[in-house]
């Protein structure tokens, strides 16, 4: 039997309806293996349960992060706080592009006051490009929704470059120290 052009149609909406839904996984680095976040040598693997091991330990609250929960500017929707390790702020704050190896930021997901979800991209490879970066968001662990280098959904916007390597954070919080 033959599919009539609106079946197909049909059944190639639900099908890119459901891929939205359901988050994205495009795989870890296979090269990074021990990425560099901490400025005390802490090293992680960067896969699913490496990024989900490291947000989780909370070690992200002592990076610098930004002064208060605000509304998300457009993209991640409601209320977010993001924190910034030491190779991230410094290439923001002195304009050195591509960014180090182990540069990470996490992005925490506010609803209803409290922490939900996280947000998070690490760079695990030298240069610049999409295959450069790995990207995370759960909207509640232990579900990962998104994942993976060069993730297509994460790569819709920030790969719109604003010459600083993928980062679309406006401002980062000054120096404090
Ligand atoms: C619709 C556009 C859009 C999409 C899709 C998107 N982002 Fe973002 N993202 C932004 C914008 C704009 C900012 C900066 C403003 C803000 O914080 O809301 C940002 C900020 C971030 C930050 C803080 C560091 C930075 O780049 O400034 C992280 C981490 C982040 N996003 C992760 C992700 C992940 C992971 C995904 C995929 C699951 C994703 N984003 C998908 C637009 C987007």
């Amino acid at each position: 039997m033959t599919q009539s052009p609106r079946v197909l149609r049909a059944a190639a909406l639900l099908t890119t309806v459901l891929s939205l839904h359901c988050g994205s996984d495009t795989g870890a680095d296979p090269q990074a293996v021990a990425v560099p976040v901490d400025d005390d040598g802490t090293t992680i693997v960067a896969d699913k349960a490496g990024l989900t091991a490291y947000i989780q330990s909370g070690k992200y609250l002592k990076w610098e992060g930004e002064a208060a929960v605000h509304d998300s500017v457009r993209s991640h929707g409601g209320s977010v706080r993001t924190y910034f390790n030491g190779k991230y702020l410094f290439a923001r704050r002195t304009g050195t592009y591509p960014m180090a190896v182990g540069a990470m930021s996490v992005k925490e997901l506010y609803s209803g006051g409290s922490v939900s979800g996280y947000a998070a991209g690490v760079k695990t490879r030298t240069g610049s490009g999409a295959d450069t970066w790995t990207w995370y968001e759960t909207t509640g662990l232990p579900d990962v929704q998104y994942f993976g280098v060069a993730n297509p959904t994460c790569e819709g916007c920030h790969s719109a470059d604003s010459g600083r390597d993928r980062s679309l954070t406006p401002t980062v919080p000054t120096a404090t120290r």
